[in-house]
């Protein structure tokens, strides 16, 4: 049986990478009791010294605890490492934070819940050193009354936010969000790579003009995003295009690599579907 008292002091981890170390780390600052395991051993690092039991087998790590936590390379790790162990977790708790796609994670709840296990999707909304920090947070989905229940034992790893019932959409939640991060990423590198190019000053124009002007527009861009191809009534599309062309032309004249930009192409090409449709 699922012990609350349990639940909040025995963690088990699977994979001591960047990620599961850092996932370690929060629940022992936090006084959980955690095993670990990793498939190569060593990889425990000072997790052992500040008091976590390193097992040298994952039966040993399901053993140790209600709750597992995988963290691994990708979804074909997690089948690897569960596959014989998988009867061993029937009627235990196993929370995967391994990032992979929607339908990998809707596959492995059917197939872990074949064997009894309870089981939740996750994804990280953190990078390692920001795990356990105040902007962190955690996406899950699966039974809600399963979160419930785990959400609390979890809490010091970031802020847990359940997204639904659908054991896919932890992962549908984190790589759209991921796809807007790179989206940034890639806008930002090519500005850099611009301004470089043409002898600016990178770290002033990051400091002084990059980043207040991200901050200033990014409420405004995650607010208007949509699904749609039209252009909101304030922005005259023809307008937007004539714009995105000009920095297109900077980017060229700066020889800047065209296929940096393919982020400004999608939007130009987005205005000249909205200027085709007015007209
Ligand atoms: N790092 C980040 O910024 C970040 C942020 C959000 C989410 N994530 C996600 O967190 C997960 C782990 O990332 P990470 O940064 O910890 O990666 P990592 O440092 O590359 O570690 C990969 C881990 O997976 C294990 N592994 C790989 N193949 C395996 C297999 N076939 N069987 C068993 N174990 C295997 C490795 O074990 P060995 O030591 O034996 O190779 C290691 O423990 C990934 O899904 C990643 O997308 C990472």
């Amino acid at each position: 049986m699922f012990r609350m008292s349990e639940q909040h002091e025995r963690i088990s981890i699977l994979g001591l990478g960047a990620m599961g170390r850092a996932l370690a780390g929060a629940l022992l600052a936090a006084g959980r009791e955690v095993t670990v395991w990793n498939r190569t051993p060593g990889k425990a690092g000072d997790l052992v010294a500040r008091g976590a039991r390193e097992v040298s087998s994952v039966e040993g790590a399901i053993d140790a605890s209600d709750l597992t936590v995988a963290c691994l390379l990708d979804d074909a790790s997690v089948r690897e490492t569960l596959a014989p162990v998988v009867q061993k977790l029937a009627d235990r708790t196993l929370v995967n934070l391994t990032s992979g796609s929607v339908r990998q994670a809707r596959e492995l709840d059917r197939w872990l819940k074949e064997y009894g296990v309870r089981f939740l999707a996750g994804g990280i909304m953190a990078v390692p050193p920001t795990v356990g920090t105040e902007g962190a947070f955690i996406l899950y989905s699966g039974a809600r009354d399963l979160f419930d229940r785990v959400a609390p034992a979890l809490s010091p790893l970031g802020r847990p936010h359940w997204v639904g019932e659908d054991p896919g959409f932890a992962a549908l939640y984190d790589m759209a969000a991921l796809s807007g991060m790179y989206g940034i990423g890639a806008g930002v590198d090519h500005a850099v790579r611009m301004l470089h190019a043409e002898g600016g000053d990178v770290e002033t124009f990051k400091r002084e003009v990059l980043r207040p002007w991200l901050e200033q527009m990014l409420p405004i861009f995650v607010a208007g995003a949509d699904v749609s191809d039209t252009v909101p009534d304030e922005y005259n599309p023809e307008m937007q295009a004539v714009g995105l062309e000009n920095i297109l032309a900077a980017s060229g004249e700066a020889g800047v690599p065209a296929d940096l930009a393919g982020h400004l192409r999608a939007s130009l090409w987005r205005m000249r579907r909205a200027v085709a449709t007015a007209g």
